[in-house]
Parts: structure tokens; sequence; C-alpha cells
């Protein structure tokens, strides 16, 4: 029998067993006797008793096994044009030292620090400092805006917020610290202290008694040991889209989070210690956190953190120059990235002359791998291209090709086949189970193995509502899709109405709130439609109140603005088109899907439970108008 299916009967067979072999690769402060602790269905816990320290797996542990010169962070920015290198004990004497900076700033174990950064070491620094302490990291991605930043301070009540004075976009500078003061203004608790990395490329002003310098205080901090935990101390918050505008703040554990990715690394990725693991994504993402982050360093591997974009930084051949300079062994990035080389460089004449031979293989995920992506990746590259599916809630891979190829072939338009560990089940929407090859909900039945979310911060009852309310028994991932006769599970989109762009999770609850705040509209829908680069971009539908009197053009520059503002420049809505009804059921649901057809095509089949047809008319007369069916003969 191969590994794949030994490990997997293992871990379906006896759970218990199976993850106490993975929690031995690690070292524990006390290890665990009470591998796995059901209250009730919905209530457990992994590694009860445990104590450990996730800092300290990641980096002391490493220099005590006298791998303390190994290479253990790459820093390659085309967008400074900076480069710098950290061996395990450079990386942990940093750490150790922003440990003691937030220390002195008050911050114990318990505490909450946003950091709002972009992809520079500080903010792998002051990841793992947290860590040290126990002290609860919320990482916000520094494409949000204030409001978006303000909304997760408030929730997450930090003590300290950490931020730099800049990013780059591009050539474009973007200031950090305007955007945090802005926020700032308007939270109903800020937090004590702000520490500001200062980057050439932009000044920030400091406001006395609040804001101090990363630099002056680092220069004084004392390097602190990392403190004992019990397993199930939060390790972060990481906050992400739901339905609504409200973000959801994913709970991550220490000992569960520590055990999955370790095994994830080698069973997932066949990353072995020592060798290099980019994962080309942002701190501010799950992906960021898992495997720019912990994974790759619990495992003892070299991690790269690349401060550019797939394109013009400065251009489609940057990956293939980062991966064969720095001998990058594993590479993990999203299907959008590739789309936009390709775009740029569809024959490769960028791709020449970079010696890829180090690459074992290459894994994308955060939206489906489309095949003629695949395709074309298939045949640039001589190693494997494996799609894998997971999300912020789970941590780590739920599906993905096994690396033993020889007996579990890639499926080009499949994520792969479930991960051991996870118990994956298609069910109908009144929760029974559906035969191969019929698609339906995406759900894991419970218990859910280790690293996965354990709760949303301070809102257990949204975790239940949410995830194992509407199917008991099962974790609902939100996902639609289907299983085919050899087990290979193929994943369709998001059966909610949460929207995927580049690769990014939106909320069209939130984009909806920023088109419903203008004074002219009555009524509002965002929907994701289909985009050749991004997968999803979001395009508003707006009814205006009876008396509005503005002209469209303007209108809409002026709802793109809002959101740009209020959400931030990620969002990409770049069309809002004005409706005079939105297609409604008779109970007045939207019509999402409704729409999304009719932006593909111009027939699309009527819903029984359509309030009134003749709105479709309306807005396929718009879409013909605004260029969506160049096919069709007008
Ligand atoms: N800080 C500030 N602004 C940011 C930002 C950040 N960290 N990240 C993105 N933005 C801005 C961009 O500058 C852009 O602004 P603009 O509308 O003024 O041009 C906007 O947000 C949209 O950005 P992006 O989605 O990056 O689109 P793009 O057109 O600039 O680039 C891709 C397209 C495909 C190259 C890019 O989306 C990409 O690299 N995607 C990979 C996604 C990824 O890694 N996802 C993580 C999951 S694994
Ligand atoms: P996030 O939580 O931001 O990582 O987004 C998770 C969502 O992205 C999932 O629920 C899916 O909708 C989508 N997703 C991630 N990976 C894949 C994949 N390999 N195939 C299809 N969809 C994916």
């Amino acid at each position: 029998m191969n590994a794949y299916l030994t490990a997997s009967a293992h871990a379906q067979d006896d759970p218990a067993d199976f993850w106490r072999q993975q929690a031995r690769l690690l070292d524990w402060m006390r290890f665990p006797q009470q591998i796995f602790e059901q209250q009730s269905r919905e209530h457990y816990q992994w590694f009860a008793d445990g104590q450990l320290n996730t800092c300290h797996l990641a980096l002391d542990r490493h220099v005590e096994a006298g791998n303390g010169e190994r290479l253990a962070l790459i820093y390659d920015s085309p967008v400074t044009g900076q480069q710098q290198r950290f061996t395990y004990r450079q990386l942990l004497e940093q750490v150790a030292r922003c440990a003691g900076m937030l220390r002195t700033l008050g911050v114990e174990q318990g505490d909450r620090v946003i950091l709002y950064m972009p992809m520079i070491p500080e903010a792998v620094i002051g990841m793992l400092a947290c860590a040290r302490l126990g002290a609860v990291h919320s990482v916000v991605f520094g494409g949000f805006s204030a409001a978006e930043l303000a909304l997760r301070i408030d929730d997450a009540q930090p003590k300290v917020l950490l931020t730099a004075s800049c990013g780059i976009e591009y050539e474009r500078v973007v200031a950090y610290k305007p955007l945090v003061d802005k926020a700032l203004e308007s939270v109903a608790q800020p937090p004590a202290h702000v520490v500001v990395v200062a980057r050439p490329q932009a000044a920030a002003e400091l406001r006395a008694g609040r804001d101090a310098d990363w630099q002056t205080l680092m220069a004084c901090a004392e390097a602190v040991p990392a403190v004992a935990l019990a397993s199930g101390d939060p390790l972060y918050v990481l906050h992400t889209s739901g339905t609504t505008g409200k973000p959801k703040g994913v709970v991550r554990d220490n000992g569960g989070h520590a055990v999955a990715l370790n095994y994830s690394m080698q069973a997932v990725y066949d990353a072995q210690p020592g060798e290099v693991f980019w994962a080309a994504s942002d701190i501010g993402w799950v992906v960021g956190h898992s495997y720019i982050v912990y994974g790759p360093l619990i495992r003892g591997c070299t991690t790269l953190l690349y401060e550019g974009k797939p394109v013009r930084t400065p251009d489609a051949g940057a990956f293939w120059r980062v991966i064969a300079e720095h001998r990058v062994n594993v590479f993990f990035t999203a299907p959008t990235a590739f789309r936009a080389i390709k775009r740029e460089d569809p024959h490769g004449a960028l791709r020449e002359g970079h010696d890829l031979s180090c690459l074992k293989a290459v894994y994308v995920a955060g939206e489906r791998l489309d095949p003629a992506t695949y395709d074309w990746l298939d045949q640039s590259l001589a190693c494997p291209v494996i799609d894998h599916w997971w999300q912020t809630e789970t941590g780590w891979p739920i599906v993905s090709t096994p690396h033993d190829a020889c007996h579990c072939p890639i499926k080009p338009g499949s994520a792969g086949l479930p991960v051991p560990g996870y118990n994956l089940a298609i069910v109908d929407d009144q929760g029974d189970p559906l035969p191969c090859g019929e698609p339906g909900n995406i759900v894991l039945r419970l218990p859910l193995p280790p690293g996965v979310l354990t709760t949303l911060w301070r809102d257990r009852q949204r975790f239940v509502d949410s995830y194992l309310s509407t199917f008991p028994g099962y974790y609902l991932s939100g996902d639609g899709g289907y299983v085919d006769a050899e087990g290979y599970v193929f994943v369709m989109g998001r059966i909610d109405d949460v929207i995927n762009v580049a690769g990014h999770r939106l909320s069209s609850g939130s984009l909806e709130e920023a088109l419903g705040e203008h004074p002219a509209v009555a009524e509002c829908a965002v929907v994701a439609l289909d985009d050749v680069l991004k997968g999803e971009v979001p395009v508003g539908f707006v009814v205006l109140k009876q008396d509005a009197q503005i002209d469209p053009g303007q209108l809409e520059r002026e709802l793109i603005e809002r959101v740009r503002e209020r959400v931030g420049a990620l969002a990409s809505l770049r069309q809002v088109l004005v409706l005079k009804r939105l297609p409604k059921t008779r109970s007045g649901k939207i019509l999402r899907k409704t729409i999304r057809g009719l932006a593909r095509g111009p027939s699309v089949p009527v819903p029984a439970t359509i309030e009134d047809p003749q709105v479709l008319d309306e807005l396929r007369e718009l879409f013909a108008q605004r260029g969506f069916y160049p096919d069709s003969q007008e």
C-alpha cells in the first residue's frame, strides 16, 4: 500500500495515535498525555495538557540542535533593490530582542498586537516575537483601507500596533502611517503604543507619547526567552471575509497548529529541513502565516520573503529569477499570478536562461487552477504542478495530490485527494451524503484535525452558527464541488456570497455597505463576475433613490472611489451598473447566480421563484451595452 493510503487509514482509524506520532516530532515543553479530548460533538481539544512555544519550535530548537548557521530567512525585494539573509541564529537574536521590546511596552501573554506591515523582515520578526511572549498577533493585510484596519483593531483591542512608514506597490509608495492615524481616530480603544519601521522611501510623523521608532526601541531592547504556553492558548487571530461586512476573526491555537503545519510541510509539500520554501503570497493572508512564517521555520527550511509582484517588478520573469537565484525547492503561489505572467510572456521568453532544476514542485491555491493555466505551466516546467484546496479557517491543506505521484496521478481540474486527517464528504442541502460525481456542499466530518480554527475571536456563537449549525456533525466549508469515483475532489467555487479576487477573499457584504452609504443609492448588490486575470472581479449593481439627480458616469466614479476608500484598492471594483430594479425572488432574495449567468451570456434559465422576469431583459440590455456579449449578433 502506498504511503498516502497508509496515512489516511491510520488517521481515520486511530486519529489520536496518528496525531500523537506527529506531535512527537516536535519539542514540547511538556508532552501532552491527553492527545484528544472530547466534551461533545462540537467541543473537543487536541493536546489539551501539552505545553510548548511556537517561536521556540520555529527558531530556538534549530539553534539548540546545532543548525544556527543555516539560512532561515531570505528577503528579496525587487521594489527596493534590496536583499537580506538571516541565519536561524540571527533571526532568533532579532526576534528575542523584539519580544523584549514588546514586553517593555507592556505586552504580556494573552495581549493582542496588530501588525499592519509591508513584506519586510520586521513583519516576520514581529509575528514570531508575539509568539515568543504568548501575545496574540493579528496581522492586517497592507492593502486594506483605514476603515478595514479600524474594524480589526476594534475587534482585537491590541495593546501595541506595529507598522512601517510605507509599503511599495510596483513603483508607487503607499504611506501606511497616515492610514494608521486615520484608523486610530475612529476606534473605541486605540492601542497605547504604535511602533513604526522607518523606511527610506517615506517619512512617518510620530505622535509624541504614543508612537515610537522601531530601530530606536530595538537598539536598547533586551532578549527574552520563550514562555511556556498551553497547547490551546491562541497564537493568532486572522480576520477573513464572511458574507457580511463584519470580518470573522479566525483563532488559531499553538499546539494543534504547530503539529499540523509540521505534518503538512512533510506530507503535503515534501519539504525537507534545509530546503528553500517560497510561498509568494503576503503575510496578511493565511498562506503567509502558514507557509511564509510558521510552516517552513518549524520544519527547519529556509523561507523566502518576496516584496514584489509576479509582473512589472521588473517584468514577468521575476518569479523565475527568484527561484533560480535562491535555489527554491518548493514554490507556492496563486493561479492568478501565473495568469498574469502568461499574459505578458506567453512563450516563456523570460524564463529562458534561469536554471530551474532546483524546483521539486509548484503548488497553487487560493482559487481553482483552471485547466488552461495548468496546461501552460505543465508544458513550461519540468516539475509537477499541484493544485490544492484549503481556507483561512483550516490553516493548512484539506485536499492535495500526494507527492507520491506514481500512485496518485495529478488530475487537471481537481484539487486532489483529501489530506490524511480530514474526513471530507459532499452533502445535499438537507445534509444527506451524495454519491460520486454529484455536486453539492463540501463539508468536513467532525472532529476536525489539529490546526483548524478553534473558534472565532470573542464570538463562539458566530463560529457555531457559521460553520457547525447548517449540517450537524459537519464543518461547512462554504465551497461547492464533487468527488469522482477515484476519490478526487473537484472544488467548483463558493456557495455563499464570498468573492475571490486574485486569490484575495472579500465579502460582497462589505462592498455593498460601501455602495449603500452613497446618498443617491436606494439599494445595491455586488456580484462576482468572471475575469480572465483575477478569476473573479466584483461588479456593483445599484438602484437609485427616486429623487436622485446624478450623472451616471459621475456616480460610477464616486462609487468606485468609495469602495477603494472603505475597503481598499485590492477590491478591484471597476464597474457599477445602474438598474431600475434588482432581480429578486418573491421572498426578496437577490438572484446573484442569475446575474452571474447573464453576464456570461444572454440566455439563462429563468428561476421559477423570480418576482418579475422582465427585470432580466433590462439587465441583458445593460450587459450588451457594456460589451459583455462581444460574440453575439447584435
Ligand atoms: N498595499 C497597498 N495596495 C495594495 C496592496 C498592498 N499590500 N496589494 C494590492 N494593492 C493594490 C494594488 O496596488 C492595486 O491598486 P490599483 O487599483 O491602484 O492599481 C489594487 O490593490 C489591486 O491589486 P492586485 O490585486 O495586486 O492587482 P494588480 O492588477 O496590481 O495585480 C496580480 C494583479 C495578478 C499580479 C496580483 O493580483 C497578484 O500578484 N496576485 C497574487 C495574489 C496572491 O498572492 N494571493 C494570495 C493567495 S495565495
Ligand atoms: P482564503 O480563506 O482566503 O484562503 O480563501 C479560501 C477560499 O478560496 C476557499 O473557500 C475557496 O473558495 C477558494 N480556494 C482556495 N483554494 C482553492 C482551490 N485550490 N480550488 C478552488 N478554490 C480554492
